[in-house]
């Protein structure tokens, strides 16, 4: 079935580092706990895994934050962990301690018998793609993701999210070629896994590398940026006539924005601890930046998020609101948020205007 086309292209245009009629803006995290009817069906529904699972459900949740405000692009919802979900590691959530794995796989035999997940498997996920992409009429694009082979790998060994990360990076030192198996698979199962979501419908897709800023730079550049690049590489960059940009984010990957603009990614996405000015110094026309406002000013008042966020594009330079350039936070959105800050933040950035004769 044919879709209909993009009403506001904004989102694509500035990752394509295309002209924009305004600066588009999104939110990491933008559909969840700090929106009172996520809070409602998440308690209707009663478990974040049956939520995500459910494509009526999921598809509900990710139009949730559009109903309210004006963002540039919807993100499908359900989680990174998804994948190694799918290949058997059964993923739960204890109530205030995050997700956790019931079969970690801390040695070479459970490596070894690992295999990329069916694709049945996920096919919630596809499902909800296409739904959401339906049901948004062209509204904003829909964007699909993934976690990068490092970050999920983090989470495969260690089983549960960790301050220190200290059995993964433990594997990472005595184990290297073991850990290197493991992040291969990954990197094939994401690829296959962004690729579906692509031919389901996605019209921009992003690789969250959380952890990769744990790791010193030649371990990262090994460890994750090698298998980033090999996924960029292997993603479909275009689908039913449409270039299909791809976003990376590394948390903490500030240091390496050289590096990281060589990966093959049209966009690089910034945490708020790397100054975007300097960024885009760095990288030049090389790649477009998103970021990267601190989630938490958004508990300061109206007035402090709209200098913040004035001061972030003023930052940028003056194609802010030409082009390469996508708002968003440095990280996701906290369930503390109120609603009333993210109003008032997109609309801060939309009204955004260069004041006239500055010539940055
Ligand atoms: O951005 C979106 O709106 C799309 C949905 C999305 C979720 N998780 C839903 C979710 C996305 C893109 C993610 C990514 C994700 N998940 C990452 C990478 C980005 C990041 O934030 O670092 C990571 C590391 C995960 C793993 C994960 N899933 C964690 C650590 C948690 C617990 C988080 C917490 O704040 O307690 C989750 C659960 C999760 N994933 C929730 C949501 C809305 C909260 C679930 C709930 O209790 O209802």
């Amino acid at each position: 079935m044919a879709h209909p086309p993009l009403k506001n292209n904004n989102l694509i245009r500035a990752l394509l580092c295309q002209p924009v009629d305004r600066t588009p803006i999104w939110l990491m995290r933008q559909a969840g706990r700090y929106l009172p009817e996520y809070r409602a069906l998440r308690e209707r529904v009663g478990s974040f895994v049956t939520l995500m699972k459910t494509p009526d459900y999921a598809t509900e949740v990710t139009l949730q934050p559009l109903q309210r405000f004006d963002l540039d692009a919807a993100i499908v919802f359900f989680d990174i962990l998804t994948i190694p979900d799918a290949m058997g590691l059964g993923l739960y959530f204890v109530e205030g301690e995050g997700p956790k794995f019931m079969h970690p796989v801390r040695d070479e035999k459970s490596i070894d018998r690992l295999s990329l997940p069916p694709q049945e498997s996920l096919s919630y996920v596809y499902d909800t793609v296409t739904q959401c992409r339906h049901e948004l009429g062209g509204k904003v694009p829909l964007i699909g993701f993934s976690g990068s082979p490092w970050t999920l790998a983090c989470y495969m060994v260690e089983g549960e999210g960790s301050r220190d990360f200290h059995i993964v990076k433990k594997m990472l030192y005595k184990n290297p070629e073991i850990l290197q198996r493991l992040l291969k698979l990954n990197s094939q199962a994401v690829v296959q896994h962004l690729n579906q979501q692509i031919e389901a419908g996605a019209q921009a897709v992003m690789i969250f590398d959380t952890w990769g800023g744990m790791l010193n730079h030649s371990a990262y550049r090994e460890f994750s940026l090698q298998h980033i690049t090999y996924v960029i590489e292997n993603l479909k960059r275009q689908h039913d006539g449409q270039q299909i940009p791809s976003i990376v984010f590394t948390k903490g990957g500030g240091q390496w924005l050289q590096d990281m603009a060589k990966c093959g990614a049209n966009a690089l996405g910034l945490d708020w601890m790397t100054d975007l000015g300097s960024a885009r110094q760095i990288v030049g026309d090389q790649v477009a930046l998103q970021g990267n406002l601190d989630p938490a000013v958004l508990l300061a008042s109206n007035s402090q998020i709209k200098d913040e966020a004035d001061r972030i594009m003023t930052s940028f330079g003056k194609t802010a609101d030409g082009s390469g350039y996508v708002f968003n936070l440095g990280h996701g959105i906290s369930k503390d948020t109120e609603v009333e800050a993210v109003e008032a933040l997109v609309e801060a950035v939309h009204q955004f205007r260069f004041p006239t004769g500055s010539s940055i």
